[in-house]
């Protein structure tokens, strides 16, 4: 979603917020623009279309003099992608110029306000409502900006990230916050906003986290922060370990094939430090043995590929801890008042740690007073923030808006969580402990031997650039691994697909399988093996292509697939972590063959930080 940059400092200010808005491009925009102060007024320039017309448009920042400015990519909410409605947004005298992430829920009612006292508007935006209440405080407030700032806080609902510069101003940038993330980061040479951290880790490591209805107020030198009611607060800065590079493409043609090539590292990274002398501690999840045997069901709440993990985390707590869960799209969990009871545990997943329905979720569950875990990628978001605790997957960045090294570091995560309750709970051996930590170690090795493979898939994959359907079928966790497996190939190549519980078809969608149709079959679950051979059978009898992804030992699915794509031996509830690899490569290649724009698809946001 929206991408937000701010700088204030001692360098020209255009081409540092172009450089930072090219690292929020992963969040999915549909325009761009900035406002920099140059000296005597406020100048904006802003362009539907990708950041490269910007920079065009600018000359790469350089017709923009002046040191102090905002940047924005836009995705657009209220009113269509055009030049008119990207951001920035002024007041009527472009005396204040507004970058927005988020939605202002109350714009139509303050938009009436504001036009019953004179105020004309050029856009269908409730961005341009901000500004234009900003500039109907200060006008009462004769100027005093904080008091300008809480007020409008006080009026707008919604959700909202803001970067403001003021012409009267022009030696600050603020910045504010409600449900939509904004940083502040504190560098030698000027102070920066973003959204995100890659946006500015090129100039520090130094950053401060704004929670929410805080005030930011930064000059070069300083940085100050004060709560709603315009109250000077303390806060203090956190350093960012991200290596620099991982937010670069490092010589893969797109990010989506570098991160997929660094599973191994990431699911060691997730792992390692959770294995001590032989057994599994996950030191922050600061849950004593008795508070873990004391959990009655555990809800998982998640979006999108997130919430395919929670399909596939159903399985293995509730096979190996015995303990019921429950598994909740976000979006849905909230508005159906679910029944949450003391001993209930809520897991929320997400990377960005933003998603809105997840945030949401968060806080349905802790205000019905129920314990809360985040299985959480980015350090210090809102949910790692908000959730009791916190079990952080080690992946680092992911810039891909289609998520792949993410999604494989929270099986781990959730794999660590089930053997650890199961230990607790007495529902495994020693024995069986030590033998599932040893498959667990494997896992990196393994996937690196996948990877490898990648000729193979690519081959498989150029036959299908021109596929209308592609099913994924499987049981159990191998149902899970399609509903990513799916998920991956018609985000990035735009080729309609669907996971389906393989026994479920023939209750009517089999009647859309015909001759060349290809069905991916998952087929990694040895006590299924007979029953999915019988559903590859069923749809290849009806014309279609099948395309397997087996286990190694399982040779016997050749005679009946077309294709075949073997998977090292591993403990039944792991192989989610290997298959998933193929299915990422072909999703991969399809969308390459296809001449899709495959990190950052059409539509698609990073991080949805909207409802
Ligand atoms: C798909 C994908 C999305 C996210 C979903 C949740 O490849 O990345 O489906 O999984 O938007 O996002 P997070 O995990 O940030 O809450």
């Amino acid at each position: 979603m929206c991408g937000i940059v701010g700088f204030i400092g001692r360098q020209q200010a255009a081409p540092i917020l172009l450089d930072g808005l090219s690292k929020l491009e992963y969040r999915g925009y549909d325009s761009a623009g900035m406002a920099v102060y140059d000296g005597q007024k406020i100048r904006v320039e802003k362009s539907t279309g990708r950041l490269k017309v910007l920079s065009e448009l600018t000359h790469d920042g350089s017709t923009m003099p002046g040191t102090v400015g905002i940047g924005h990519t836009r995705w657009a909410t209220h009113g269509e992608p055009s030049d008119r409605n990207a951001h920035p947004h002024c007041n009527t005298e472009k005396s204040i110029a507004v970058v927005h992430n988020g939605i202002i829920e109350n714009y139509m009612k303050l938009k009436k306000k504001l036009l019953d006292h004179g105020y004309e508007f050029i856009s269908d935006t409730d961005t341009e409502v901000v500004a234009q209440l900003l500039d109907y405080y200060y006008k009462k407030t004769n100027g005093d900006i904080i008091d300008t700032i809480t007020r409008v806080m006080h009026r707008v609902e919604g959700s909202y990230a803001l970067g403001i510069i003021f012409a009267e101003h022009p030696d600050h940038v603020y910045a504010l916050r409600k449900d939509a993330p904004l940083i502040v980061g504190k560098s030698k040479d000027g102070n920066l906003i973003a959204s995100d951290v890659p946006a500015i880790l090129k100039y520090t490591r130094d950053v401060y986290f704004i929670e929410n209805e805080e005030i930011a107020c930064l000059t070069e030198d300083d940085i100050r922060f004060y709560n709603i009611d315009g109250e000077p607060i303390e806060k203090t800065s956190r350093t960012i370990e991200w290596d620099i590079n991982a937010a670069e493409k490092g010589g893969y043609e797109y990010f989506m094939l570098k991160e997929m090539y660094e599973q191994p590292k990431t699911v060691r990274d997730t792992l390692n430090p959770r294995i001590k002398d032989g057994q599994i501690v996950i030191e922050e999840l600061g849950m004593s043995d008795e508070e873990i045997r004391a959990i009655e069901r555990i809800h998982i709440v998640a979006c999108g590929s997130a919430y395919h993990t929670g399909v596939t985390a159903k399985y293995i707590m509730e096979g190996l801890a015995r303990i019921p869960v429950e598994v909740d799209l976000a979006s849905e969990f909230r508005y159906r008042n679910p029944i949450l009871n003391k001993n209930d545990l809520v897991v929320i997943i997400s990377q960005s740690g933003e998603t809105a329905d997840s945030l949401a979720a968060l806080r349905e569950a802790k205000a019905k007073g129920v314990k809360t875990l985040g299985i959480i990628n980015v350090v210090g978001s809102s949910i790692a923030r908000e959730a009791d605790r916190v079990m952080y997957t080690w992946a680092g960045p992911e810039i891909a808006v289609a998520t792949t090294k993410a999604y494989t570091a929270q099986l781990i995560a959730h794999y660590l969580l089930a053997i650890h309750f199961a230990q607790v709970k007495g529902q495994v051996t020693d024995e069986e402990v030590a033998e599932m930590l040893t498959d667990l170690k494997a896992i990196p090795a393994q996937i690196e031997m996948l990877l490898a493979n990648k000729e193979h898939i690519q081959k498989i994959a150029n036959r299908y650039v021109g596929a209308r359907d592609v099913f994924f079928i499987g049981r159990g966790i191998d149902y899970a691994i399609g509903m990513e497996g799916s998920l991956k190939l018609k985000e990035i190549s735009y080729i309609h697909s669907e996971a389906y519980a393989a026994g479920e078809l023939k209750h009517g969608t089999i009647s859309l399988i015909e001759e060349g149709t290809l069905v991916a079959a998952l087929v990694t679950q040895k006590d299924l093996y007979k029953k999915t051979l019988s559903n590859i059978v069923e749809v290849r009898s009806r014309g279609a292509v099948v395309l397997a992804v087996t286990n190694e030992d399982n040779t016997e699915i050749e005679k009946n697939a077309d294709y075949v794509i073997y998977i090292p031996q591993t403990n039944k509830y792991f192989t989610n972590s290997l298959a998933i690899i193929p299915l990422q490569l072909f999703a991969y290649y399809v969308s390459v063959g296809r001449g899709c724009d495959v990190d950052k698809p059409r539509n698609l946001a990073k991080s949805v930080t909207v409802e």
